[in-house]
């Protein structure tokens, strides 16, 4: 099985998939944290340096990598699903599930979070929930392809494990 965690920045893809690697015994993937390593760089780095364009290649690039991968769940980064055919890429080698936060919590929780973030670096608390708010609209129709749309603040790995076994 392979299973892959799309959703805005801060809407909890890296700490649900954890779990979820335990209980259904697969290997946890951090997208993000898998392309610094392929790379040697960070990605405030490779944005720095390169730009996002370059950002963005990679990024395909290790997704196509962990496609062909068996028993994993994949906790992509927030953009993931909104470059080139990303999207169809997971569908259709794994489950796609979008864990669709609203955006006044996803505010809340990147104020105080500690990755550091390019696209949202030094932004005020106004200026990040207007970037999350005309983002989320450019985004929300790349994330609605995903197979399954779990809706909330708090998503549970049992939520996901019903889903799953369902088919
Ligand atoms: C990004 C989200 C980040 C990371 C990069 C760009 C985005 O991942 O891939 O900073 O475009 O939304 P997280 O969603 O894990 O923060």
């Amino acid at each position: 099985m392979k299973i892959f965690l799309i959703g805005f920045m801060g809407s909890g893809k890296s700490t649900l998939g954890r779990k979820l690697s335990v209980a259904l015994k697969l290997t946890f993937i951090d997208l993000d944290t898998f392309l610094e390593e392929k790379y040697f760089r960070t990605i405030p780095q490779i944005f720095a340096e390169e730009g996002e364009d370059a950002f963005r290649r990679k990024e395909r690039k290790v997704l196509e990598e962990v496609s062909a991968f068996d028993d994993v769940i994949v906790a992509t980064g927030g953009g993931a699903p909104c470059f080139f055919d990303n999207m169809e890429l997971m569908n259709n080698t794994g489950f796609c599930i979008f864990l669709d936060v609203a955006p006044k919590s996803l505010v809340s929780r990147l104020i105080h979070a500690k990755t550091e973030r390019p696209l949202i670096k030094g932004k005020t608390p106004e200026e990040l929930q207007q970037f999350i708010d005309a983002t989320m609209v450019r985004r929300r129709p790349f994330y609605e392809k995903a197979r399954y749309i779990l809706k909330g603040e708090e998503i549970s790995p049992e939520q996901v494990i019903e889903l799953v076994t369902k088919g």
